[in-house]
């Protein structure tokens, strides 16, 4: 067992029903670590999340913070602990504005100063937040309901930040905004990242490691750099056969279509 893990997923196995999702999968993540797990559509990868936020439990394995089983623990309980969870689909509340999706966000901190001191930390991160602050979250674009749902989940403060697919569906500028902000929190406050995608690319430039996930099981793991520069992930993952810097604007070109 690696004593420095901040938090640790250790052989973990999930269903639904009949369905094998994980099948025996180990991630760690170390604090103040970006770090991704790469998978194509199905390999289990919200699954992971679920079971490491206590949104659903695993029929086998434990999730460890700090080294402490964290057991049954509801969603609820585990935000207090540090272990924040943005779902794929950019789930804010439409209703309501951008600020009281943010005030949601604060619900674990019954201490005014310090929500307040948070919004405008919020709003630096995200400029375009703040401009909108008083619409309603559902009028807002795709990427700033992503922003927001990022938003919302840091204002209470987490420890560990597991994201997931917060590229689907934004154009590649907007991607590159999002996640040049998450580095940027990174740095600066520390926490830790468990990134979940599919674009490669990009998740791989942000981490300092990554997981591959195919079909519930790990079937890589090595620094980003190396996972980068790894053949099959970048005929795979990437879709760039090795034919050099051709090979490569083609590629960046065909993900602009998409
Ligand atoms: N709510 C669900 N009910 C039944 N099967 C599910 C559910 N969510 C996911 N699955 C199945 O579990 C497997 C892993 O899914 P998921 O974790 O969503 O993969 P990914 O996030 O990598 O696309 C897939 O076979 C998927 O069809
Ligand atoms: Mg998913």
């Amino acid at each position: 067992m690696n004593g420095e893990a901040l938090l640790s997923a250790r052989n973990i196995e999930a269903s639904y029903g009949p369905v094998l999702a994980l099948r025996g999968v180990t991630v760690e993540l170390r604090a103040g670590e970006v770090v991704a797990v790469l998978g194509a559509n199905g390999a289990g990868k919200s699954t992971l999340l679920r079971v490491i936020s206590g949104t659903i439990a695993p029929t086998r394995g434990e999730v460890r913070l700090d080294g402490e089983p964290t057991g049954a623990a509801a969603p609820d309980a585990l935000a207090r602990r540090g272990i924040v969870h943005v779902p794929e689909g950019r789930e804010v509340f439409p209703l309501l504005s951008v600020r009281d999706n943010l005030v949601a966000g604060a619900y674990l901190w019954n201490n005014d100063r310090r929500v307040a001191a948070d919004f405008e930390r919020m709003f630096e991160y995200f400029p375009r937040l703040r401009e909108r602050q008083s619409q309603q979250a559902g009028l807002l674009s795709g990427g700033e309901q992503q922003m927001l749902a990022i938003a919302r989940a840091l204002m209470a403060r987490p420890r560990v930040l597991l994201l997931d697919e917060p590229s689907l569906g934004l154009s590649p500028a907007l991607v590159k905004e999002i996640f040049a902000i998450v580095s940027r929190i990174n740095r600066e406050s520390g926490v830790s990242v468990l990134l979940v995608e599919q674009n490669a690319a990009q998740a791989l430039a942000l981490s300092s490691r990554g997981y591959v996930l195919e079909l519930g099981r790990i079937v890589m793991e090595d620094s980003s750099a190396r996972l980068l520069s790894n053949e099959d992930i970048r005929e795979f993952y990437l879709g760039i056969k090795d034919r050099g810097l051709r090979g490569e604007r083609r590629w960046k070109r065909r993900k602009q279509w998409r």
